[in-house]
């Protein structure tokens, strides 16, 4: 920090820096989700001291025995920080002793596609007895440009505290990529946007201590915003993909071979894949984040719909491809057993959420399929909100496939024998391009 940065900075934000400098400070993380768990192990592996908290009391009694839940943290990491000195508790009160507050909850969209920011209202209602001055609250849940500023600061100010004074306050994107060998928590750049000059400098301080490269931005909207465009820019480029598939497969041509043709340009083109759909808790929703709040401006977001349209279109086109593939066969999808190859919403991963392969399950089980599913990573069907299948992963075997009269591959997990697949499948039909073009009984959709 310059010398003239640092004189105009109030007390406590000095006070405060200096505590996280110095590895003083504590660090309380709210929501232990896919988010917020490897944040606060990288924390307490930073030499802070760390508090996870939790609504959810049989999660956070089971993390404080040392285990995880997730199959993207292992369990050596959360008995690392438990010994660390990492304390797991469902008591807001414990963020008294904190010198800075992350939120890591939920921010889906309400049936009417529309924010739903009760998970954020409530948490910040929770945490309203217990703040006091000389802290940091930091907003990490995608949502939309003027949360922070709107809906966080008045009530925090309406509390007696003084923003930019004696309180500080961020928003500082998530960016997690759960199952990514190549970049975690520690090496992904964090952006960060403060209320005021102040809290960004607070803030900066916190992440530093823990991220290599903090990213700084002149306000919590910019920071807002920067995440809604990363996600809408893989919305939008996933849709153009998608629809490219379409047009291609009615020419008879192969995406993929084009695909990497067009990769091999050095400049000005980025491959993406078209797939079944989209899936995760961000990319299909947090695009309507901004459609939502850019109404209030007068402004259509055209292209974030057209995406969403082509992209939820996908379950019905795969479906489309599958029946016809089973026609020429002299099959109807009544009646027909198949067997769906990954029910995770993307490769290696466990997250069922709004994963395309439920949508496809539901379509086919509307039309009559015998439906059955085989996921390493998802021993059985979770509970969904919207779908429910009675169902437990079966295991793959020369004999599970054969018996099949389609095998439908959603999610191309690693640990699939991608060799056993064809040679026993009698109809595949394949969402991924992960078979060569003309490969015999493969039906690319
Ligand atoms: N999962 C990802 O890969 C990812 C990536 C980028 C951004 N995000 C964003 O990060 C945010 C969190 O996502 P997630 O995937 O970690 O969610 P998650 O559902 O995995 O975890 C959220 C946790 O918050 C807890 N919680 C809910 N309300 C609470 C409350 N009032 N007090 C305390 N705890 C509460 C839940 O019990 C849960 O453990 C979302 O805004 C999401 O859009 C997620």
């Amino acid at each position: 920090m310059s010398n003239r940065l640092a004189q105009n900075l109030p007390g406590e934000a000095t006070r405060l820096i200096q505590r996280f400098q110095s590895r003083a400070a504590c660090v309380a993380v709210i929501g232990l989700g896919y988010v917020g768990l490897p944040l606060v192990c990288r924390l307490a592996e930073a030499g802070l001291r760390t508090i996870g908290l939790d609504i959810d009391r049989q999660k956070v009694a089971f993390l404080a025995q040392g285990n995880s839940y997730l199959s993207t943290v292992p369990r050596e990491r959360v008995a690392n920080g438990l010994a660390k000195g990492l304390v797991m508790s469902s008591d807001y009160a414990r963020v008294r002793d904190a010198d800075a507050i992350i939120v890591c909850v939920p921010t889906p969209l309400t049936p009417a596609r529309e924010p739903d920011l009760q998970y954020v209202i409530g948490t910040l209602q929770s945490l309203l007895p217990h703040l006091r001055k000389g802290q940091l609250l930091s907003l990490e849940s995608t949502t939309y440009p003027g949360t922070t500023e709107e809906v966080l600061r008045p009530r925090i100010e309406a509390a007696g505290l003084r923003v930019g004074h004696d309180f500080f306050l961020v928003f500082s994107p998530e960016r997690e990529d759960p199952g990514n060998a190549q970049y975690a928590t520690h090496n992904i750049p964090k952006v960060c946007g403060g209320s005021t000059p102040a809290c960004l400098a607070v803030g900066v301080a916190l992440y530093s201590t823990a991220i290599d490269t903090v990213v700084q931005v002149s306000s919590t909207r910019v920071a807002e915003m920067t995440k809604l465009l990363e996600n809408v820019h893989r919305a939008v480029n996933i849709g153009l993909v998608n629809e490219m598939k379409v047009i291609a497969d009615r020419m008879g041509m192969d995406i993929h071979e084009v695909i990497r043709a067009a990769a091999t340009k050095p400049f000005g083109f980025v491959p993406y894949y078209p797939g079944p759909g989209l899936g995760g808790h961000c990319i299909p929703i947090d695009p309507f984040y901004l459609t939502w709040k850019a109404r209030e401006y007068g402004v259509n977001t055209r292209f974030i719909e057209l995406a969403g349209e082509i992209n939820r279109a996908m379950p019905e086109w795969v479906v489309g491809k599958i029946a016809a593939a089973l026609n020429e066969r002299g099959k109807p999808i009544k009646g027909s057993r198949m067997l769906v190859l990954g029910i995770a919403y993307k490769k290696n991963v466990d997250d069922v959420r709004e994963s395309p392969a439920a949508a496809i399950m539901e379509l086919l089980r509307a039309r009559g399929a015998l439906l059955s599913y085989s996921d390493p990573h998802v021993p059985r069907f979770p509970k969904m909100r919207e779908h429910h299948f009675d169902l437990e992963s079966v295991a793959l075997s020369a004999a599970t496939l054969s018996a099949q009269d389609c095998v439908i591959l959603v999610t191309d997990h690693d640990r699939f024998d991608f060799e056993l697949i064809a040679a026993q499948s009698r109809l595949l039909v394949d969402t991924r391009g992960r078979y060569a073009a003309g490969t015999r009984n493969v039906v690319p959709a």
